[in-house]
């Protein structure tokens, strides 16, 4: 399938992953995260961190995002949004990582920051070598 992202969407995407990190909850942290996944349909699927008292079973915000997709019967993607409401750019972790490359290696994997500060990478580029 091509890649398609209009200026339009990637707007969008970012504005939804700014959306999605008001609803964090990050009780123990303080630190929100918000994501959001373009599927290659032109659907948009959001999610942001959520702790728990027990740290470990902390699920990141890029996490539930491709999850809800997943859930909704949706596989094939092509952009993912972070957004933090800091002046540093947030990267997905590495069990994030992980779990974007099982669904599409070309990925294209947009940071904002508090200040609409861009950055892109493919997920190939942060993730060249996953576990397959
Ligand atoms: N977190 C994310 O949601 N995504 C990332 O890419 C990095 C970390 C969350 C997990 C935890 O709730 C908080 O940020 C601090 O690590």
């Amino acid at each position: 399938m091509k890649e398609i992202m209009s200026k339009q969407q990637k707007i969008k995407l970012l504005e939804a992953a700014k959306k999605a990190s008001r609803f964090a909850y990050a009780p123990y942290s303080r630190f929100r995260v918000g994501a959001a996944v373009l599927t290659k349909s032109g659907k948009i699927f959001t999610g942001c961190n959520v702790e728990n008292a027990s740290y470990g079973l902390t699920v990141c915000a890029e996490r539930i995002a491709i999850f809800k997709a997943i859930a909704e019967a949706e596989r094939y993607f092509d952009a993912i949004a972070i957004y933090t409401n800091t002046k540093d750019f947030t990267l997905p972790c590495g069990a994030c990582l992980q779990v974007l490359a099982e669904f599409s290696e070309n990925l294209r994997v947009i940071i904002i920051n508090r200040y609409r500060k861009i950055k892109e990478y493919r997920l190939s580029e942060l993730m060249p070598y996953p576990f397959k």
